[in-house]
């Protein structure tokens, strides 16, 4: 088993306090990560770090010989997918990482199908999970809670690696990677993320996704967050306070039309109605937070959209042929991300280099 020989067993409130003021050996070791549970864990090299791989792992896929080396560098591990909530494009791609570098894969995509229908904690599951797999991917309705199982793993006799595929309406850390690999690569020509304005439609007060990719962009001098929303689907004070904490410029707005001309890339998002706890999601007129057709005259000839995805009506299907609309690559950029991320924690990453070296000259 892959085992972080730094961790001590710690009580829940040191190992909060670890989050955000130390990032301390549950969140990176030597180097690496080690538990993926908040976007807060990472600094700019470690971002620079998987983005760098994630292209070389691309490459490298391109050809027969790639894929099988590829495929050669993680069998001894095995992967627990805990899916607790739908999802499409982080199991998916998740699950397609896991069969580019040669991971074996189990999954729970059901809570009914398992012991928790029988009364089991959802701790008793995961601590079960680790009795067989050597790290554990997962996205659960409750926020936190993937830290929480981190803790109790690591308070344990087996600290498996856990990845936060998704938490309750807080955090999607691996999500915020691929955006910034995908916002990396747009701007690419155009001096990198430094500098660029970005706007974050629609339901800001409950997507996990713009709570972790605001957090990130943290990382990047000069950038200015717009959070473009219906008053009761505003970003919450805590992202506020981490922008004001750092001197990020950011800006409020509720008028859509007027902030598409104004910025490099728009990140939309979809009304997360499944947190109403009445109706009130269907009483609010959010069309005005649609991207449509039209709008593509108004957006900079260089900007770019994105969308976390699933979508609904926030982008028409028209758009999806403009150039600037890279929601798509955003899903294949999952895939490399993850790999990347997955490399890291298992220390196979220099392999990669070593292959891509010989791979270019
Ligand atoms: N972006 C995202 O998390 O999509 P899924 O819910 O389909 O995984």
């Amino acid at each position: 088993m892959y085992r972080n020989n730094s961790l001590k067993k710690i009580g829940w409130q040191d190992f909060q306090k670890l989050r955000l003021e130390e990032k301390g050996p549950f969140y990176q070791w030597k180097g690496r990560p080690y538990h993926v549970l908040i976007a807060q864990q990472f600094d700019r090299a470690m971002l620079e770090r998987i983005c760098e791989l994630a292209t070389k792992i691309r490459r490298i896929g391109k050809t027969k010989g790639g894929l099988l080396f590829l495929k050669d560098l993680l069998p001894d591990k095995r992967a627990m997918l805990y899916f607790a909530q739908p999802s499409t494009r982080t199991f998916l791609s998740f699950y397609s990482a896991c069969q580019i570098l040669g991971i074996q894969t189990a999954e729970v995509r059901d809570t009914a199908t398992s012991s928790e229908i029988k009364g089991e904690s959802p701790e008793d599951s995961v601590r079960t999970f680790s009795s067989y797999f050597d790290f554990i991917i997962m996205r659960h309705p409750m926020g936190g809670f993937a830290e929480r199982i981190a803790w109790v793993l690591s308070n344990g006799d087996r600290p498996v690696p856990v990845i936060n595929a998704g938490s309750g309406k807080d955090q999607h850390p691996t999500q915020a990677l691929l955006d910034i690999y995908t916002l990396q690569r747009s701007f690419e020509n155009r001096g990198g993320i430094e500098g660029k304005k970005i706007a974050f439609v629609g339901d800001l007060a409950r997507g996990r996704t713009v709570r972790s990719l605001s957090n990130l962009l943290l990382l990047y001098p000069d950038v200015k967050q717009y959070f473009v929303a219906p008053k009761s689907l505003q970003i919450g004070q805590d992202t506020l306070d981490a922008l004001e904490k750092v001197g990020s410029e950011y800006e409020i707005c509720d008028d859509f039309e007027k902030t598409i001309p104004e910025v490099d890339a728009i990140y939309m998002t979809r009304i997360q109605d499944e947190w109403d706890t009445t109706e009130e999601s269907r009483l609010l007129d959010t069309s005005k937070y649609h991207f449509t057709a039209e709008h593509l005259n108004l957006l900079k000839p260089d900007a770019v959209l994105l969308h976390p995805l699933p979508r609904r009506k926030e982008i028409d299907i028209e758009v999806d042929s403009d150039s600037r609309a890279v929601y798509w690559r955003q899903v294949r950029n999952g895939m490399w991300i993850r790999g990347a991320l997955m490399l890291l924690i298992f220390n196979r990453a220099i392999d990669i280099d070593r292959y891509y070296e010989d791979m270019v000259v």
